[in-house]
């Protein structure tokens, strides 16, 4: 259902964020979805817990939201602040309002190949392919990062036997000796290590697509994990800015969605 059938029904969908500390990016991330929430009709829910939380006290504002029923959906700002476990608040989040896909209930249905909440970022870029018509079933897709929002779930989606999917995936990272090896051989190349400049021209065959997921920060500027050099020889490239960014976010508004109509339909 979509958001106006939702409110038509009486129900009006709603997702939370939670943030903990003040680093700037985050901060501006989030902000940024709840512009987006306010633009499509969904209610949208903040908690901002200080950089000094305790683990208790993040668990416990996860709780908050599990347990609110304006709430179908929510997410936890990742990184958290140094010294909090990440693994440990996001198994507290409900399976069923994980609107980030991270929990491993739902990681596990993504192994399966099961119906639930995928990553959105990762879900983002396989719409994005699709939507530009970059062959991506039976190539070979160099997904370089493995970390868990991006990198890690995009390889099991990638691999699984679905429309805009279905390809030979390989996984690099930063600590993979003459990752340029690899990269060379990809008919798509999905950068996401987050470090500045990573993949430049020389590494991409010419003619593949390049997608850059990855980002770092240099103050308030946004760097790519792709050099501006990839240009020259890519078949596709996303832009630094306009990208994947806005894939991720628009992915966040059609999991709540899909949340809140799996609540009306239960
Ligand atoms: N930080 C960067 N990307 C993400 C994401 O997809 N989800 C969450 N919760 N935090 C992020």
């Amino acid at each position: 259902m979509e958001v106006a059938a939702l409110r038509a029904a009486g129900t009006v969908p709603g997702l939370g964020t939670i943030l903990v500390g003040d680093d700037g990016p985050s901060a501006r991330y989030v902000a940024m979805k709840h512009e987006d929430c306010a633009q499509v009709g969904i209610a949208s829910f903040h908690e901002h817990l200080p950089a000094d939380a305790s683990q208790a006290d993040v668990e416990a504002a996860v709780r908050r939201f599990d347990e609110d029923p304006a709430i179908d959906a929510f997410l936890v700002q990742l990184p958290l602040p140094a010294g909090l476990d990440e693994e440990r608040v996001l198994l507290a989040v409900d399976p069923d309002k994980d609107v980030d896909g991270l929990h491993p209930v739902n990681l596990g249905r993504l192994v399966m190949g099961a119906p639930g909440p995928l990553p959105c970022t990762p879900a983002g870029i396989v719409e994005l392919l699709a939507a530009y018509a970059v062959p991506v079933e039976g190539r070979h897709v160099v997904v370089i990062g493995r970390g868990l929002t991006i990198g890690r779930p995009l390889a099991l989606l990638l691999a699984l036997r679905r429309p805009g999917c279905n390809a030979a995936v390989t996984v690099v990272h930063t600590g993979v000796a003459d990752l340029a090896r690899y990269v060379r051989d990809a008919d798509v190349v999905i950068a996401a290590a987050g470090r500045a400049g990573l993949v430049t021209a020389d590494m991409v065959k010419p003619g593949a697509a390049v997608v850059g997921a990855g980002v770092s920060w240099e103050g308030r500027k946004l760097l790519s994990d792709v050099a501006d050099d990839v240009a020259c020889v890519a078949g596709f490239l996303t832009p630094r800015i306009g990208g994947v960014g806005p894939m991720t976010r628009a992915m966040l508004l059609r999991n709540a969605v899909e949340a809140a109509t799996r609540r009306v339909r239960a």
